[in-house]
């Protein structure tokens, strides 16, 4: 096999090229592991993180499929624990005006959590985050009673963003040919992190079984009636909104400071960068909806007609 990246050890390159792969609609080769499909060097890091990772029981993970409301909900946890850690932290000196939010909390996966980097997070809890579909983290989880939130999206919205995302950070056109390629393996689950029905089957049912454990949100209640939503993410983070807090407007607050409007007109968010993206790449319309806008009434029935079958008898409705 033809496996160039530094990154990726001898032994994983010996296991790619077992397992079934192929060159996905931006170009780039893909695998699938256990069930799921990722990049080469994400791979890599699915098996570092399922090597090394030592969870403690205060861990918090936010788990996403991408581009469904992870930037958002890192945004807002951070704030949550944030004030609920330090009341005395000044407005201005707030970590989420230095740093976008994807620099506060790192990918499990991505970022090499299992090595030295987590050191400095030394603090309880530690905030964590995954693309990685729950099937890959259960193993390393199995004897942790740490608290998952979830976030998903309507499926139709979250592929539109992804069209333009994958095109900003390639920097070529969203072009409808790409919009096609990227439908069609959405809608045969070979696309990175795919399948999506797997991802969203893994948290929910859990959520359901283990409700302590595992928070089961939506981007379009969060826009709908964010005022609930944050005081239930609150909630099941342990970190209650107090009566005195409410009126003193503290919800709103969190709420304004981790708006789209707000964080995307940071300096930070402006003209920072992680890894060589741009940060402003994670904020684009955030509406409900705009998949509307892109896709045809047939590309809508499709995937409508993949959701009624995959999650059928689930209790998951869209
Ligand atoms: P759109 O492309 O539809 O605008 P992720 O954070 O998982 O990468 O998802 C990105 C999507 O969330 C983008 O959607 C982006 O605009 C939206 N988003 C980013 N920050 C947000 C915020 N603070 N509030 C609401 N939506 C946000």
């Amino acid at each position: 096999a033809n496996i160039r990246d530094d990154k990726i050890s001898e032994e994983t390159k010996k296991l790619i090229s077992s397992l079934p792969s192929h060159t996905d609609s931006q170009g780039q080769k893909i695998c699938q592991y256990q069930g799921c499909w990722y990049y080469y060097n994400t791979l890599q890091g699915v098996l570092n993180f399922q090597r090394d990772f030592q969870p403690k029981d205060t861990d918090i993970i936010l788990a996403s499929y991408p581009k469904s409301g992870t930037t958002w909900l890192k945004a807002l946890t951070v704030a949550l624990l944030e004030r609920s850690m330090s009341d005395s932290s000044s407005d201005d000196d707030h970590p989420l005006l230095y740093d976008n939010p994807h620099g506060i909390v790192p990918f499990l996966e991505t970022d090499q959590c299992s090595s030295s980097n987590l050191a400095k997070f030394s603090a309880s809890p530690r905030l964590l985050s995954t693309h990685m579909p729950l099937q890959a983290m259960h193993e390393t989880l199995k004897n942790s009673s740490c608290k998952i939130v979830y976030i998903c999206r309507n499926v139709k919205d979250m592929l539109i963003s992804l069209w333009f995302f994958g095109s900003a950070v390639h920097k070529i056109e969203p072009t409808r040919s790409l919009l096609e390629s990227m439908f069609k393996s959405l809608c045969n689950g070979t696309n990175y992190y795919g399948p999506f029905w797997e991802h969203l089957l893994g948290y929910w049912r859990r959520s359901v079984e283990d409700p302590k454990h595992v928070l089961f949100m939506r981007y379009e209640e969060m826009k709908a009636e964010p005022h609930a939503q944050i005081k239930r993410l609150a909630n099941f983070l342990g970190c209650p909104f107090t009566k005195q807090e409410e009126d003193g407007g503290v919800v709103d607050k969190i709420l304004d400071l981790c708006s789209l409007r707000n964080l995307s007109s940071l300096e930070v968010n402006k003209t920072g960068k992680i890894k060589n993206m741009d940060h402003k790449f994670y904020f684009r319309k955030g509406e409900v909806g705009d998949s509307k806008n892109y896709l045809t009434p047939e590309m809508e029935n499709k995937i409508d007609m993949i959701i009624q079958e995959k999650l059928q008898g689930s209790g998951l409705k869209f």
